[in-house]
């Protein structure tokens, strides 16, 4: 059952950035030498967490992980930072994107190496879910992702089996164009 906050207000998606920067020690890493996925993974999780938080100012949890690529290695040494901001907000679910980026150590330029797709539901102290509020996005990089996020939601849907395919009116649009 969904419970209703008190206070409702809309949230501009620059409110919800959350940064923070890593180095890869020798225990984040695997055999190679590079950054264990799994680390990234909590990383992300992590970084997500407080981008959503600070979208609804409640208790979060992940309840899904969506579109994680891991496009080239991390290594030893590196410095990561990683950039998470809510792309879209539901009823009491959130889209969180993450970018990670790897900073060259003599040159200072960051070249972003992951990207991934978390989504939250913010709950009350039963671990109910409860209501979020609205994402306002401002810039042409918000807007886009805010315009996808329905059918990236409608197909995590699919794939967890809580939605029928039929039921899936954006995805379906997609498709039809
Ligand atoms: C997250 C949780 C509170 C959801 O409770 P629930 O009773 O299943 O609630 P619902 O099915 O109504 O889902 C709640 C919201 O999540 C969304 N959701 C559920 N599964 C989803 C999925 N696979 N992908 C995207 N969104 C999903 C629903 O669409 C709904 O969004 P909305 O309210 O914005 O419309 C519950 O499943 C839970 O506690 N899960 C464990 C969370 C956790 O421990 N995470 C850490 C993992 S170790």
């Amino acid at each position: 059952m969904l419970h209703t906050a008190c206070i409702m207000k809309t949230k501009r998606a620059a409110e919800t950035l959350a940064v923070t920067t890593k180095v890869v020690l020798p225990n984040d890493t695997n055999q190679l030498g590079n950054l264990f996925g799994g680390q990234l993974l909590a990383w992300m999780d992590e970084i997500a967490a407080v981008s959503a938080h600070r979208h609804c100012r409640r208790v979060v949890v992940t309840v899904a992980i969506n579109n994680v690529a891991f496009k080239s290695p991390i290594k030893l040494g590196d410095i990561v930072t990683l950039e998470a901001k809510v792309s879209r907000s539901f009823t009491s679910s959130m889209e969180i994107f993450i970018d990670v980026f790897v900073e060259d150590r003599i040159t200072g330029v960051k070249t972003k190496s992951n990207e991934a797709i978390y989504n939250f539901v913010a709950v009350d102290q039963n671990g109910s879910p409860i209501e979020v509020p609205e994402l306002v996005p401002e810039s042409d990089d918000e807007k886009k992702r805010y315009d996808g996020a329905l059918r990236r939601r409608q197909l995590s849907l699919i794939i967890a089996g809580k939605m029928k395919p039929d039921d899936a009116t954006e995805l379906k649009a997609l498709f039809s164009h």
